[in-house]
């Protein structure tokens, strides 16, 4: 009988408690045992009473609940190989021979290093006769499948990721609000999303309420920006506009390309053309509340699959992660996904654009 093990890790995103009950549940419909991991790779890394066994009924009401119940952490433990011994000793002692994890790019690079380096960690296990040999035979292949919770969105391999449709309902909700008393005293707002390196969340909530201008870090502000920003502004005015929404997206902020930040676009927005403006930075309401009806229904479909490659795994499969594509759920190698983001993230922070527009292009 299989003991599958489900985390979540990272940053916690909108869906990944449905992500968590999928898996319980599917785990038990298929036969198997399955267990929590509690706060991410803190729990493999601590074990005792963050690895707990889940029955049906431990994870009813988790599909609408925001957040992840069963915690998460950013775990430095774990990067180093000492955390993943003590990780691979408790998963063994727990008899969990897979894993399902649900987070972004740093979480499943993790995991994938787990599985590579897991022959390894069961022998120095034995020979510090912290496991016997034949625990070693039994628990000789883990599988790993990643799932991919973030509101990012910026996953290569996977058109939306678990998380992002309701961060981005959650942006337009704020804005909607926020252009009340934009229209109502005739002011503008800059308004700053989060992403990390990726403008998707920006671009699309800028598609979604009519912003009047978008910095996104995958493409470069042209040199004259200020004056092309003015001039669409003021025309957008001239046209009986009483409100102004520029949206900069962190990661836009963090290269401050051509002196992009959200206070040098509130001068520009106060001097000269003279509008009342505010920042807003939208933080963490960005990250929290209930799961859209998407994200409910994608974290269902993809805990229910990253069984099903459990089950169907051998032990030459590379670890798959759970995308959706063109809107079918369909398994990717999760180490080619997790390469291919870190090269756009890398092109970005080299500030190489065409190179970052051409990865994205061929996701
Ligand atoms: O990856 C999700 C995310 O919310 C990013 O958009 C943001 O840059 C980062 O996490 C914030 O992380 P923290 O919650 O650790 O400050």
């Amino acid at each position: 009988q299989r003991r599958i093990g489900i985390m979540t890790s990272g940053g916690d995103a909108p869906g990944m408690n449905g992500a968590v009950r999928a898996v319980v549940r599917m785990s038990i419909f298929m036969g198997c045992e399955a267990y929590a991991i509690y706060e991410g790779y803190e729990g493999l890394v601590q074990g005792g009473s963050l690895i707990k066994q889940m029955h049906w009924d431990d994870v009813r009401g988790y599909l609408s609940e925001g957040g992840t119940l069963i915690g998460t952490a950013r775990c430095k433990a774990f990067m180093e190989r000492p955390g993943r011994l003590q990780g691979a000793k408790h998963m063994v002692m727990a008899g969990i021979d897979a894993l399902v994890i649900c987070g972004g790019d740093g979480s499943l690079t993790g995991a994938d290093k787990f599985r590579k380096e897991w022959p390894g960690l069961l022998d120095e296990l034995v020979a510090k006769k912290e496991l016997t040999a034949e625990q070693k035979r039994t628990y000789q292949h883990l599988n790993i499948v990643g799932l991919v919770g973030s509101i990012d969105n910026d996953m290569s391999s996977t058109d939306a990721t678990i998380g992002c449709y309701s961060s981005l309902a959650r942006i337009c909700e704020a804005i909607d609000c926020i252009d009340a008393t934009a229209e109502s005293h005739q002011r503008a707002f800059v308004i700053e999303v989060m992403g990390r390196h990726c403008g998707w969340l920006a671009l699309m909530a800028g598609v979604s309420t009519s912003a009047d201008f978008i910095f996104i870090p995958e493409k470069p502000p042209s040199e004259n920006w200020e004056a092309e920003m003015c001039s669409i502004i003021r025309r957008h005015r001239e046209m009986g506009k009483r409100k102004t929404i520029v949206i900069v997206a962190e990661g836009a902020h963090d290269l401050a390309l051509r002196k992009v930040t959200p206070t040098r676009v509130k001068d520009l927005l106060s001097n000269d053309l003279k509008l009342d403006t505010r920042i807003t930075t939208l933080g963490h309401v960005q990250r929290g509340g209930r799961p859209c009806a998407y994200d409910r229904m994608l974290s269902t479909l993809q805990g229910v699959e990253a069984v099903r490659a459990v089950l169907n795994a051998t032990p030459d499969t590379p670890s798959p992660v759970i995308c959706v594509i063109e809107n079918k759920i369909v398994r990717k190698p999760l180490l080619k996904a997790v390469e291919d983001t870190l090269e756009v993230a890398k092109a970005i922070e080299a500030k190489d654009f065409s190179r970052a527009m051409h990865l994205r292009d061929a996701e």
